[in-house]
């Protein structure tokens, strides 16, 4: 069984490159889609989640292969007749698939994506809205097949500024005729990334990184080469990291105007940064200071994303912390696992209440979600002796090789396999 093997207690210091981010090259992908032309993507990371969306668009006919740490796209020969049950289930990004589905051919066949460790990841935001733009839908529990013969402009307005939602739903008005508003839009800046990577094909989306978003329907897309905005959660995860276990680490790429919120909680433990124009450095030499009452929220607050690794770290402060998670239910998974390693935190409903101890010690624990398990490798990368972390295969899914980046910080942690 794959795990990490870690020995505790090694300062970090070097460089990581930061890659594209997960959450803009996922959806970039799917819109690909829209496009018979081909499409270059700069900079991609090795995970197992791009991994499987190049499967589903494969299985829809398209042609996906990595050059280097580019991805090469063409969608000329997809003809979905449904997309594959087993892939859809596999992720939940398969659901971003709908829109330039629907965009292009006006109508596709999907099955539930499923809930997932974090929490049951309803798609009702994402149907409903397609609704509100003429697609009929029939659900039937199991599959979803939608007719976009009817679709139309219109305005949208959602109930949650749901990312998922808002990036199908641009990509559902791109092809169709006239305009459409979408109020009350996330505004995460991979929606902004998604946003300047359509208009790159010729398509015409405005408004991104507000609550409103305009798409004027264009008839035909053209290709390009793009590259997607900078992980600004895998930039996150390190600089927590660094905290954690102290040192200083280059964050090339790391875009600082897309990490205020957790830019301005670091510091505030006490971390120093020098900003670079293509990164920048984390240092921290002091003790940890709590942070009092931090909560979750739509971006610019602060991402639901960074929730675990900020507890991890908070975990060792200097004092005792309160989280709250608004965005996901079922988000504090990794807490006993981090209990086990000596942390003291309890958790209430959707709020984490933390007492900062001195250390953690290493422990055997697995990992039971992506950002989780990040979580407990970085404590596992600072505490005393020596851990053994399972289920790593939810950490591949957005870190490429973690174990070599951190070893390559100074870390002393090795995958095993048997
Ligand atoms: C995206 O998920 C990200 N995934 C998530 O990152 C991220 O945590 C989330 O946005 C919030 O920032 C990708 O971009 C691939 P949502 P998404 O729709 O689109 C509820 C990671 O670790 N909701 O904004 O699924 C939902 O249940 C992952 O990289 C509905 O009720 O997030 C949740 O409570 C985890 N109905 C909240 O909205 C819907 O139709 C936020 O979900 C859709 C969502």
């Amino acid at each position: 069984m794959e795990r990490f093997s870690i020995k505790g207690g090694k300062k970090l210091k070097g460089d990581v490159v930061i890659k594209s981010a997960k959450n803009s090259v996922l959806p970039i992908m799917a819109a690909c889609i829209m496009t018979n032309e081909t499409v270059v993507l700069k900079n991609c990371p090795k995970i197992s989640d791009v991994f499987s969306m190049s499967e589903i668009i494969k299985d829809l006919g398209g042609k996906v292969f990595f050059d280097g740490d580019n991805i090469v796209i063409n969608c000329a020969d997809v003809n979905p007749v449904s997309i594959d049950a087993s892939l859809t289930k596999k992720m939940r990004s398969s659901v971003f698939i709908l829109g330039p589905v629907l965009s292009r051919f006006k109508r596709a066949i999907i099955s539930y994506p499923g809930g997932c460790e974090i929490g049951a990841r309803p798609i009702d935001l994402h149907i409903g809205g397609l609704i509100q733009m003429g697609v009929k839908v029939i659900d039937d529990e199991n599959e979803i097949r939608c007719d976009a013969s009817g679709l139309k402009s219109g305005t949208i307005n959602l109930r949650f500024p749901s990312v998922g939602a808002t990036e199908n739903l641009i990509m559902a008005a791109t092809l169709s005729k006239g305009e459409t508003t979408i109020l009350n839009a996330a505004a995460e800046p991979e929606i902004v990334d998604l946003q300047n990577f359509i208009n790159t094909l010729g398509g015409n989306v405005k408004g991104a990184g507000s609550t409103k978003i305009v798409i004027k329907g264009v008839d035909t897309l053209s290709g390009s080469e793009y590259t997607p905005v900078c992980d600004r959660i895998v930039a996150g995860t390190f600089a927590e990291a660094v905290c954690m276990c102290g040192g200083k680490v280059f964050l090339k790429n790391a875009d600082k105007k897309q990490m205020g919120s957790v830019i301005r909680l670091l510091e505030g433990c006490g971390a120093d940064f020098i900003w670079h124009n293509n990164g920048f450095e984390v240092i921290m030499s002091d003790i940890i200071r709590p942070c009092g009452f931090l909560k979750t929220s739509p971006y610019p607050g602060f991402p639901t994303d960074m929730q675990s690794q900020t507890v991890a770290l908070l975990s060792i402060a200097a004092g005792d912390s309160v989280i709250e998670e608004t965005i996901f239910e079922n988000r504090f998974r990794y807490v006993p696992r981090l209990n086990k390693m000596g942390a003291k935190i309890i958790c209430k409903e959707n709020e984490a209440f933390i007492t900062g101890v001195n250390t953690l010690h290493g422990a055997e624990v697995d990992a039971t979600d992506l950002r989780g398990g990040a979580a407990l490798l970085s404590a596992a990368l600072c505490a005393e002796g020596e851990s053994t972390l399972f289920g790593i295969h939810y950490i591949d899914r957005g870190y490429e090789k973690a174990e070599e980046a951190y070893r390559a910080l100074g870390a002393e942690v090795k995958r095993l396999s048997d």
